[in-house]
């Protein structure tokens, strides 16, 4: 055998001021198969992330939060890793930029470039929040479009008639932290030459370290004159201070991808096998990989390689951007509830399910990728549950039946050959990150291993006398089969390959082991691998992210609690939009009987209410209210009913309509209709 390779890869930093969410996942989910993959291949794949913790943005949250920067960053972290976790991302070190091994290399990163002449100062001028004393970089300034006289426009394009200017043109401008008018104030800053690395970039990403399309867009770029890159911010700013330059700050984008050398450096010394200067010295053997999202690549097939060829260290072998996810089509929403947090799936599905669809989807391009949800749903059953799943279940009993162990004999030897044989183009597949090359190619061999035993019908042979062999041969062939499947889903389904690996009782389920044959194996008991994905679980999920967009829209649970102490008045609530009188006009509300009300049987916050709206009519109405009434003190009394509601279809049943209630949260009161006004009576 070659020497196993020697790999280190990465996934872009998270930024620590938000959750993650399905989108980060596509990311770290591709990239957590791909090094699986290499591990199971035998070789030496290591994956390193972190938190990317520095600059205005983080720094404004801490306060907001009332914390300091380095509190909030720590509770984010946090999180993160749970969420990476629940996904079983197998970050072999998840870190953050915020650490001394990150302040060390930017230092002397920085320190190189400069010593190189790579860094240049000048004077800029810049607009400033006279009140928060902090400089406003373009987002944070809005005002009237210079062009088109539009309102409340960024500071560097206008989105009504897409013309983009410098912040200093805006008429009329605002920061958007106070509202106080910018001033115009000076300021050193300091630069990255990075037009004298033109020439070498040039050939760098001609050199297949980037997909083909990924490089025709930087040729254009490189074509064009490259810039010098902004390194510095002034203070009050959250990040490492640059050496010999005092109230002057590295940007984010400086020290992030130094994150990179931090989170593996910090592994490094945890582990005797790992050698950081093996990995990142300028002629090293070992390989290096970014995984980003294409909005990221000019910071990492740019800035990046042009930094560590000034400051002598080696540079990627490749960056592999991917496209975004959508959502049934359309960007993530979070009032469609499709802006789908990684902590509130985990609440409702399985991440396995997750790991599989996008790894049916992902290709090696950049080409955005859509989650359908009902094709998810359809696929996961029919792939998993009702092919790859559908093998073992059908054997596995015959087998148990017939003593527990494998036959000592294969019955179909060119078939397990040619199963063994499809590993190499799989192999192949999953290398070059053509993950849904790689499964259809899996899902076929899962097709003809369950044609097999449909032809052979052990269920039918094992009815017939004598031929008791005949059913443990062609079952464990039907295992043979199973195994060598699952070595082929092991990157994509970590958490499955464990459960089958005890079915199997073998201790690994390698790309490496397909060769062996476990003929007169002892197997053990079958049990469920994966169940079904149900449409309910994911309506549940879509309302819960809705839930999640209108709790973030509204004070953290903190904040509440604080001004829930000051004051029991309730204002309007804030940002309320105004509607014409036709909007309202189109909800039907009407008067309703409660006729009976009970608990539902396994849900903790839901009454079951059954309503008499007029007419003869009752309708069935499931009512979040379970923790401020009991049943028996609601029936009989006369409710607010949404009428025309789109009935909606829970695990319980089916809700039609909804019954209005005032307050939420801890105080919550059903509004009550007059005990006179007869059901079904129109409100309006
Ligand atoms: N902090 C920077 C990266 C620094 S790397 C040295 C950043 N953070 S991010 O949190 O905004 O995004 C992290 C990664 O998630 C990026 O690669 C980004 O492209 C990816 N995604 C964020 N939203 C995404 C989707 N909706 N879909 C797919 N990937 C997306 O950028
Ligand atoms: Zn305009």
């Amino acid at each position: 055998m070659s020497e196993p390779r020697k790999i280190l890869v990465t996934s872009a930093l998270p930024y620590a001021n938000g959750p993650i969410h399905l989108g980060h996942m596509l990311e770290h989910i591709q990239t957590d198969i791909w090094v699986r993959f290499q591990n199971s291949m035998g070789n030496m794949c290591t994956y390193v992330c972190a938190d990317d913790t520095h600059g205005t943005a983080v720094m404004l949250r801490a306060e907001k939060e009332g914390k300091t920067p380095e509190d909030h960053i720590k509770a984010m972290q946090e999180e993160h890793v749970r969420d990476f976790r629940g996904f079983l991302i197998d970050h072999h070190n998840y870190y953050s930029t915020h650490s001394e091994e990150n302040r060390y290399f930017a230092e002397l990163i920085y320190t190189r470039l400069k010593t190189n002449g790579h860094i240049s100062t000048r004077t800029i001028r810049q607009l400033f929040d006279p009140e928060k004393e902090i400089f406003l970089a373009d987002r944070f300034v809005k005002g009237t479009c210079p062009k088109c006289g539009s309102e409340d426009q960024y500071g560097d394009a206008c989105e009504v008639c897409s013309a983009t200017y410098e912040p200093n043109e805006l008429v009329n401008p605002k920061s958007v932290y106070t509202g106080a008018t910018p001033v115009e104030k000076e300021s050193e800053h300091y630069f990255f030459t990075l037009p004298e690395f033109q020439g070498m970039l040039r050939e760098w990403t001609r050199s297949g370290t980037l997909q083909d399309s990924v490089a025709n867009k930087l040729a254009e770029w490189l074509d064009a004159e490259l810039q010098e890159w902004d390194v510095s911010r002034d203070a009050p700013y959250f990040g490492f201070e640059i050496p010999d330059a005092p109230g002057k700050y590295f940007y984010v984008w400086l020290d992030a991808p130094i994150g990179y050398m931090a989170s593996f450096k910090n592994l490094c010394d945890r582990r005797d096998d790992l050698e950081f200067d093996e990995y990142w010295k300028k002629d090293s053997k070992a390989e290096l990989y970014h995984f980003i999202g294409k909005d990221i690549i000019n910071f990492h097939a740019l800035f990046w390689p042009a930094m560590l060829d000034s400051a002598d260290f080696r540079k990627p072998d490749g960056v592999f951007a991917h496209g975004y996810i959508t959502v049934n089509g359309e960007k993530m929403s979070k009032s469609r509830g499709t802006f789908i947090m990684a902590k509130t799936y985990l609440e409702h599905l399985n991440p396995e399910y997750l790991r599989y669809y996008y790894a049916a989807k992902l290709g090696a391009g950049v080409e955005d990728i859509d989650l359908s949800l009902t094709d998810f749903a359809q696929r996961v059953n029919s792939d998993l549950v009702g092919k790859v799943i559908n093998i073992a279940s059908r054997c596995a009993g015959f087998i148990k039946k017939g003593g527990g162990s494998l036959s000592d004999n294969v019955a179909e030897p060119e078939m397990l050959a040619a199963f063994q044989q499809a590993g190499i183009d799989i192999a192949g597949a999953y290398e070059r990150r053509e993950f849904s090359k790689a499964i259809r190619e899996i899902m076929a061999l899962a097709d003809r291993a369950n044609e097999y035993i449909q032809s052979k019908a052990p269920w039918v042979m094992s009815k017939e006398e004598g031929r008791e062999q005949e059913v443990q041969d062609v079952c464990s062939m039907g295992i043979h089969l199973f195994r060598l499947i699952a070595i082929y889903l092991g990157p994509v389904l970590p958490a499955m390959s464990d459960k089958v690996k005890a079915f199997l009782n073998v201790d690994s389920l390698n790309f490496t082991d397909r060769e062996t044959v476990l003929t007169g194996h002892a197997i053990n008991k079958f049990k469920p691998l994966l169940t079904r994905i149900e449409m309910t679980q994911i309506d549940d999920l879509i309302e819960a992210s809705k839930e999640d967009a209108a709790a973030e829209a509204k004070p953290g649970p903190k904040a509440a609690e604080k001004k829930k102490a000051e004051s029991k008045q309730d204002k309007p609530e804030e940002g309320s939009q105004e509607i014409e009188f036709g909007d309202f006009a189109k909800v039907d509300l009407r008067v309703a009987r409660v006729i009976e009300a009970d608990h539902v049987e396994g849900a903790d916050k839901l009454l079951k209410l059954k309503l008499d709206v007029g007419n003869g009519e009752t309708r069935q109405v499931f009512s979040g209210i379970k923790s401020h009434y009991q049943p028996e003190d609601l029936t009989g009394k006369n409710v607010v009913l949404v009428y025309n509601l789109k009935p909606r279809k829970m695990r319980f049943g089916v809700s039609e309509g909804m019954v209005l209630a005032a307050g939420g949260g801890d105080e919550l009161w059903v509004m009550e209709a007059d005990s006179a006004v007869k059901p079904g009576t129109k409100i309006s």
